[in-house]
């Protein structure tokens, strides 16, 4: 079984962060991307959502997670988004969908420059809860220094 490629082992120094090549199936009919759930990025998948219809000049994001694990791929178009973990700050551009950004707990991500008709979508380790979101970048900076 042929499970998720980590090409970069991290963004930088930017911690826990890691560009995922996934499986592909490709022939002459088009390309298949595989996400299996724990093989990929190594997480139980418990919620899927995507963002659409963002606004070229929009930007998404501006939080960190306490405990959530996310894969985060651009199935179509492409996106920036800058991961930021408190002592070192990485920009990737999302461009194809058949890589993944996999983001670990407490890391800052801020998602900008969406292309006309981007859709981004997020494969997540836990299900909705504010309670593990850091709304406020001083909270979180305070934080995150605080762990190392
Ligand atoms: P948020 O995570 O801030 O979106 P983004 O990071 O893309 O800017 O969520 C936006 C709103 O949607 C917020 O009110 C919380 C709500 N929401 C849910 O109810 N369930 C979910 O699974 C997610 C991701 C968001």
């Amino acid at each position: 079984m042929t499970v998720g490629t980590i090409t970069q082992a991290t963004v930088g120094r930017v911690k826990p962060c890691a560009l995922i090549d996934l499986e592909q199936h490709n022939d002459e009919r088009g390309s298949l991307s595989v996400v299996e759930s724990e093989w990929t990025a190594g997480f139980p998948i418990r919620r899927v959502y995507y963002l659409h219809d963002v606004d070229t000049g929009s930007s998404r994001g501006g939080h960190a997670h306490r405990a959530l694990e996310q894969l985060i791929i651009a199935v179509h178009g492409s996106f920036s988004i800058t991961v930021d973990d408190g002592f070192a700050r990485t920009e990737y551009r999302l461009d194809g969908a058949g890589q993944g950004l996999y983001i670990g707990p407490m890391v800052w991500r801020n998602l900008s420059d969406f292309s006309p008709g981007a859709v981004s979508l997020v494969l997540a380790s836990l299900h909705y809860d504010e309670a593990d979101y850091y709304r406020q970048y001083d909270e979180f900076l305070h934080d995150a220094r605080r762990r190392r």
